[in-house]
């Protein structure tokens, strides 16, 4: 039994390039449960994608330990998928084929053809994109692609669900239209997400907790927030509770007063 689901233990992460070395990450510790949603928030360039490559495997660890399940995480595995801000369909496969080639890398041995593509027609109907399954990632908007790329990461059934930014790019109605259906099925599949926003707003509606990272370089988790605020949640509702008032408050100043960013002069 592990003592804890998912467990960064005090990882440092530095980049060396002709002698020069710069540490991004300095002590990172934390420990996941299974089913949590947690945000990752801080300015830009701080080093949250930096983080989420690592739990991602995409990247080493230079110092600490990266354990999913007790087990030490140091290479991409299907146990952990990503959806990038920008999304990475692959353009010459249609919505279905982006898709189904997820579903066939990781349920080749297990699932049978039918099921494979009932599975891959599933998960386009969780992300509301089955009726466009035919198209061409060319021939949908930006929010639908982002629908692809969520559909296609909760189609291998990961353990731990990584977003970057997932709804970055996306303006302010598609974001939340994309928000509510992530918690929709956060709550039906009980996914371990961890998420990188810039968006507090965002960050407050989906989490169960709130990790707040200090400036880099050297960047380290200054403050870990609890966001007290039952499920499910419903945004409009919430703009007058108290306790989520206080929760963006909080990030709100952690971010702009205590941990603003210096301007260059
Ligand atoms: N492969 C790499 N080699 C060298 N430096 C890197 C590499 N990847 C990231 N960095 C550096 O690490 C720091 C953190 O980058 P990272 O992309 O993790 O920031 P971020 O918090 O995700 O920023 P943003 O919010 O803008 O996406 C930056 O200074 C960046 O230049
Ligand atoms: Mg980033």
């Amino acid at each position: 039994m592990a003592r804890h689901y998912l467990k960064i233990d005090h990882v440092a992460k530095s980049f060396s390039r002709g002698g020069a070395t710069s540490e991004v990450l300095t002590d990172i510790d934390l420990a996941i449960e299974r089913g949590e949603f947690i945000s990752i928030i801080g300015h830009s360039g701080c080093g949250k994608s930096t983080l989420l490559n690592l739990v991602a495997g995409l990247t080493r660890v230079t110092t600490g330990a990266i354990l999913l399940e007790d087990r030490e995480v140091n290479s991409p595995g299907p146990d952990r998928a990503i959806v990038f801000q920008n999304h990475s369909l692959l353009p010459w496969l249609t919505v279905y084929g982006n898709v189904r080639l997820a579903v066939d890398k990781v349920f080749a041995g297990v699932k049978s053809r039918a099921e494979r593509h009932q599975w891959t027609m599933h998960n386009l109907d969780l992300v509301q994109m089955a009726h466009a399954k035919d198209k061409q990632p060319a021939e949908i908007s930006g929010g639908m692609k982002q629908r692809v790329g969520i559909a296609r990461a909760l189609a291998m059934e990961p353990k731990v669900l990584l977003l970057d930014e997932p709804f970055g790019a996306l303006d302010a109605l598609t974001r939340a239209h994309l928000q509510d259906s992530v918690m929709r099925i956060h709550a039906a599949l009980g996914n371990t997400a961890i998420m990188i926003t810039h968006d507090v707003d965002e960050a407050v509606l989906l989490s169960d907790r709130i990790v707040m990272m200090t400036n880099g370089p050297s960047a380290r988790i200054g403050e870990v927030l609890d966001v007290p605020l039952e499920r499910p949640r419903e945004r409009v509702e919430l703009a007058a509770d108290p306790a989520y008032i206080r929760a963006r408050e909080t990030v709100l100043k952690f971010l702009y007063e205590r941990h603003r960013v210096v301007e260059a002069a």
